[in-house]
């Protein structure tokens, strides 16, 4: 995810420090590359950007050096377009009279791309931030002041971001919010802005938060806030920040786990967008179709991906996917894969040497390589011929959640579209995820007091929501320490049935069409003492049969399991609480298995 953050000051001084101090306070998003630019008042600017983390590039850029009255800094987290030099942003407009860098996605990036070098303007590289700076340059050109330009640049830049931009020769700068973060700094003899807060924290408490369509200009003694819409000025009051710089990295939650939980929303939103719009998209599915056989390759949660990215594939596309554990596939498919097929490889890291080492037979033998990957710039994304970005930005918890579900839904996406079907619905999933959090977390805490002092458990789920119940069993072991197995439902009775005893807590993952088949497991361990847990569509055959119920919104069989996934892991987060454990950092776990 990337990070930005401009200052505004009273005279022309060594800004730097300031820069790089920025920098480094944004660096905890994650990110690929660096870059500076100030505005000097000569009418120059200096630009200096590269791929690396901040203090290597602060040292072979030299921006300590770099002077100004206005400067900005933004860290890039690659999605359009690999991390390189160029990608770098802030960016120039074609003739260096603007400067400016953005936060998040802009989804219509390729067609602006050719209307920008259509209609003459010089583009130098394929990052989406460059297209808001053209976005305002081309209304700039025709003659409107700045803030009318980025009015009417907001209405062509499609997708969920934030940015800022200087024009030489003035002494302000302007930012626009559409969906990114924005929150504005009132320092003594300067004024910033910035995606995040932590970032402007050490400079100033007293905060002004912008909302999405507003643009705000500032001037290094006061800022001025305009609504996009008609661009009347808002009034609003400065307030003081309250937040300690920790919790505000962590965006006020507890642990990193807990805020990357209820960013799932916003980044299923940011990934539909793109792969509504991404060309990988349609690349990947011919790509799939023509392949002899198809194999999905993973390992934990990643697999636990693929599983159901078949299930989905088979359902609605037709098409058989093998899914695979990544060292599995080595001696179960290796000598038997050629050229005619291809496999998608599937890692939040892209770094998981199990993963890497499949790839590496996968590729003597000639077999296709394709990826889905949410740290662009990683060995995985390299070895691909294509790849999917997962966009969830820096996933720092060592549990994955929000690079699961949007795993899950790049599938679910994939096959509807290889399907030939419709992926309008899929805007809908957002506002599911959000209504699931809040009905969900309630009913999880009601029942956390009976599970947290459970050593054993099991979850259960069949077809769609088999994997869920993998997923869901992976993520309780892997923060709570408990033994709690993941299985498909009908496998129970052919032995596990026989740990089943007074209390003996078993959760049950269904879909709407399962219910009948799960009410028969549900009896089985219910009239042996078993305690069974349901999540699922509210249902009166559940609800009559189970004792607990986990109601989700009711959104068919599709949604079903990515809508499930979210209260196993808000009972995983509480439930590791509760017996006094860091959910972010389990014992004896690493985020990016880099190891045989
Ligand atoms: C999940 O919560 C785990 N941290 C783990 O299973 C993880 O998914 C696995 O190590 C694979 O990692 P990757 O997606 O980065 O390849």
């Amino acid at each position: 995810m990337c990070g930005i953050f401009g200052i505004v000051t009273d005279k022309e001084q060594q800004l730097g420090p300031v820069l790089i101090a920025a920098g480094q306070r944004l660096s905890y998003r994650g990110y690929d590359s660096v870059g500076c630019a100030t505005l000097l008042d000569d009418g120059t600017t200096d630009l200096r950007k590269d791929v690396g983390k901040v203090n290597d590039v602060a040292e072979r850029l030299r921006l300590a050096e770099m002077t100004g009255r206005r400067g900005i800094v933004q860290l890039r987290w690659a999605t359009f377009g690999g991390p390189s030099p160029v990608n770098a942003q802030p960016h120039l407009d074609s003739d260096g009279d603007l400067v400016g860098a953005h936060n998040g996605n802009v989804v219509n990036n390729a067609e602006l791309r050719q209307q920008f070098i259509a209609e003459g303007m010089t583009v130098r590289s394929i990052n989406d931030g460059e297209s808001c700076v053209h976005a305002v340059e081309r209304y700039v050109d025709q003659g409107y002041d700045m803030v009318e330009a980025i009015r009417r640049a907001y209405h062509d830049l499609e997708g969920d971001y934030a940015f800022v931009i200087g024009r030489v020769g003035e002494d302000r700068l302007y930012a626009l919010k559409k969906g990114s973060g924005l929150v504005v700094g009132l320092v003594e003899g300067a004024t910033c802005v910035s995606s995040d807060l932590p970032s402007i924290l050490p400079l100033t408490r007293r905060i002004l938060r912008v909302q999405d369509g507003e643009i705000v200009i500032l001037w290094a003694d006061r800022v001025e806030l305009r609504r996009v819409e008609d661009g009347a000025p808002i009034e609003r009051e400065m307030e003081i920040a309250t937040e300690s710089m920790e919790a505000a990295e962590k965006g006020g939650y507890p642990h990193f786990m807990l805020k990357e939980i209820h960013e799932q929303p916003q980044v299923v939103a940011e990934l539909v967008h793109l792969m509504e719009a991404a060309p990988h998209v349609s690349q990947m599915i011919e790509r799939m179709a023509t392949a002899r056989h198809l194999y999905l390759v993973g390992c934990g949660t990643s697999y636990h991906a693929c599983l159901l990215g078949s299930v989905y594939l088979a359902r609605l596309a037709g098409r058989a996917a093998s899914p695979v554990l990544a060292p599995q596939f080595i001696p179960q498919y290796g000598p038997a894969v050629g050229p005619e097929d291809v496999g998608i490889f599937v890692s939040q890291s892209g770094e998981t040497k199990d993963v890497l080492n499949a790839i590496a037979v996968a590729r003597q033998q000639g077999m296709h390589i394709l990826s889905l990957v949410n740290v662009l710039g990683s060995t995985l994304m390299h070895e691909s011929e294509r790849y999917l970005p997962l966009a969830c930005g820096y996933e720092i918890s060592v549990p994955a959640t929000k690079t699961f579900t949007n795993q899950i839904v790049a599938f679910l996406f994939l096959a509807l579209r290889m399907g030939g079907h419709s992926t309008e619905r899929m805007a809908q999933l957002p506002d599911l995820l959000q209504d699931t959090l809040v009905a969900t977390e309630p009913q999880v805490a009601a029942l956390e007091a009976d599970l947290a002092h459970q050593d054993d458990l099991y979850c259960l789920g069949y077809g769609l929501t088999y994997p869920i119940a993998l997923e869901g069993a992976l993520k309780l072991k892997e923060v709570t320490y408990t033994h709690c197995e993941g299985m498909l439902s009908t496998e129970f009775k052919h032995g596990p049935l026989s740990a089943v005893h007074d209390g003996y807590p078993v959760i049950f993952v269904t879909g709407p069409e399962d219910v009948p088949l799960l009410v028969s497991g549900i009896n089985e361990t219910t009239c042996r003492g078993g305690r069974a847990i349901a999540i699922g569509e509210e249902d009166e055959r559940l609800r009559t049969n189970v004792h607990d119920l986990i109601v989700l919104p009711q959104a068919g069989p599709l949604f079903n399991p990515v809508l499930a996934t979210l209260p196993l892991q808000l009972l995983s987060y509480r439930l590791s609480l509760l017996r006094g454990y860091d959910p972010d950092f389990p014992r004896n776990l690493s985020k990016t298995l880099t190891v045989d």
